[in-house]
């Protein structure tokens, strides 16, 4: 169970979902069609242990990101988002946008695989031990980012954007901001809370990238807390109450957005869904506001 202050490394609670979603990157973006890559993703697995290697090599058929119907559709999340995120990133850095912050940016390659114009500064904010872990995987492999990338090692719930502006953040400077795979792990007071320090910290011009979740069915809640496997795990990690949707709170501060429901933008790469897995993807959407 979650409390207000816990934290975590790569491979406990929170943490190891940052290790489980660049899991299913490396393995999605083997397929020859799919949407986005993600060659650090494999290189940060590998390094989680022994146990990570063998999924990649093929000696955990039963782990459940290689099930048919979790795991095909988990994967395909994944993949999928990675390519919104990247051109939402591409798109910004297009616009002449020149300052990048990733809130919970777990094992996110992007400051290392983007082709991030000259001048581009990008802040990574997450738990310590998490970016210590990615520190550590990148120098050893001898790894340098393109754009001028900083840690800022924090918990999100607390008083992330004084230590965003201590890193060096200028908040007079349009932003583009990421929040990928996050918001389900935060109260929704913390969600509301962490909107209202992006909004302030935006200079005109700024937009916001947020992947969004709705809450799981009750049933479905039940269903998965009753296993022993990942899923009830998860499901004791995640805050699965009613919250603010990104669009409308945005569009609530005059900012204009558009939000694409995961299965829709699927089809729309062109990607065939895979249905048979639990309805997880359809809660999903994938939210871009601009201010
Ligand atoms: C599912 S991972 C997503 C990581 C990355 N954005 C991606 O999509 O690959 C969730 C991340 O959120 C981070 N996180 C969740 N709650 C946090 C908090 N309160 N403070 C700092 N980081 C947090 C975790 O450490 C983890 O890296």
């Amino acid at each position: 169970m979650r409390t207000d202050d816990d934290s975590w490394d790569i491979k406990t609670s929170v943490g190891s979902t940052a290790l489980f979603v660049a899991a299913a990157r490396a393995l999605a973006g083997r397929a020859p069609d799919a949407p986005a890559r993600d060659e650090f993703a494999e290189l940060f697995v590998r390094a989680a242990g022994p146990e990570w290697v063998d999924l990649l090599e093929g000696r955990a058929p039963e782990h459940p990101l290689l099930t048919p119907d979790f795991g095909a559709q988990f994967q395909q999340h994944q993949i999928a988002r990675t390519r919104y995120f990247d051109d939402f990133m591409t798109a910004a850095a297009a616009a002449g946008i020149r300052q990048v912050v990733i809130l919970a940016a777990g094992l996110d390659s992007r400051a290392y695989r983007l082709p991030w114009p000259d001048g581009t500064v990008l802040y990574e904010l997450d738990q310590p031990q998490v970016l210590a872990f990615k520190r550590n995987t990148l120098t050893a492999a001898g790894h340098k980012p393109i754009a001028e990338r900083h840690e800022v090692a924090v918990d999100l719930r607390e008083d992330w954007p004084k230590a965003l502006r201590e890193g060096g953040f200028d908040p007079d400077a349009a932003t583009a901001w990421l929040i990928e795979g996050l918001l389900i792990y935060l109260t929704p007071a913390a969600q509301d809370q962490l909107f209202d320090a992006v909004a302030a910290l935006s200079a005109p011009g700024s937009r916001v990238a947020i992947e969004q979740m709705d809450p799981l069915p009750a049933e479905a809640v039940a269903a998965m807390s009753e296993g022993d496997d990942s899923g009830s795990e998860w499901v004791s990690m995640i805050y699965n109450e009613p919250r603010t949707d990104s669009t409308e709170w945005f569009a609530g501060r005059g900012w204009t957005g558009q939000r694409v429901r995961l299965t829709d933008y699927i089809r729309d790469l062109g990607q065939t869904l895979h249905s048979a897995g639990p309805q997880q993807q359809s809660l999903i959407s994938l939210v871009t506001v601009t201010r």
